[in-house]
């Protein structure tokens, strides 16, 4: 039976595609069929979209582009404002169809979430309501940095109010110049309910091998 998660984050532009691909990479490399999902993508460049196109890199399986990006839209704002504006309501019974169909293909799907957990995805939903609906644990991506504290702790608290399970954290270390990293990331390992599953530094790409040795935990839990 395939295996999914949903990874969210602290904040927009915290690492979560980087963590996601990452993962696939590492899990790809070890034999297994896997696959990036995007349900909701906002913000086009030139009529392309990063996420979906490095997740797709990173995967092993070919899918429908319609099952691994069911909504994608061209100005980087809200999912509910992109939505509204382009006149197309998400339905989280498309999503869910589509993931269905990944999980016929793949052993493992990782599916990124959009912006932070609770962005809002329509009139009344939001990203926990897409988790939910895809029932899928989640595993947050702390980008570490000033702030990250208070934005860690409130996103593991949204997530614990959905039920669902919350496999674990990761320090994604996007500020090389962040004062008490060290001390930062035991206070998180302190108050988050969870395991850290791993540290990614900063730096460039992360190939293979460098995931497997920063994200061993999470790669050997999957
Ligand atoms: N550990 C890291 N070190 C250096 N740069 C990083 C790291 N993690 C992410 N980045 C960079 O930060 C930016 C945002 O990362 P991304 O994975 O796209 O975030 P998200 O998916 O949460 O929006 C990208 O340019 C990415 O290359
Ligand atoms: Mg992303």
């Amino acid at each position: 039976m395939a295996k999914g998660y949903f990874v969210t984050g602290t904040d927009t532009g915290v690492g979560k595609t980087t963590v996601s691909c990452a993962l696939l990479r590492s899990l790809g490399a070890q034999g297994r069929k896997v696959v990036g999902m995007k349900p909701v993508v906002a913000g086009s460049e030139h009529g392309r979209w990063q996420d979906v196109e490095q997740l797709t890199a990173a995967s092993n399986v070919n899918a429908p582009h319609e099952w691994i990006n069911p909504y994608a839209f061209d100005p980087p704002v809200s999912p509910h404002i992109a939505a509204q504006q382009a006149g197309v309501e998400i339905d989280l019974t498309v999503i869910r169809q589509a993931y269905q169909h990944l999980c016929n293909l793949a052993d493992v799907i990782i599916v990124e979430g959009a912006g932070g957990f609770l962005v809002p995805i329509g009139p009344q939903q939001t990203g926990a309501d897409l988790a939910c609906a895809l029932n899928l644990p989640v595993i947050l991506v702390v980008g570490m940095r000033l702030g990250c504290l208070n934005h860690a702790l409130l996103t593991a608290q949204a997530i614990h109010s959905t039920g669902l399970p919350l496999a674990g954290w990761v320090a994604n270390c996007i500020d090389p110049e962040m004062l008490a990293l060290q001390e930062n990331r035991v206070t998180l390992e302190q108050r988050l309910d969870c395991p850290l599953l791993g540290t990614v530094p900063f730096g460039g790409k992360i190939d293979e091998e460098r995931a497997m040795h920063y994200l061993d935990k999470l790669v050997s839990t999957i």
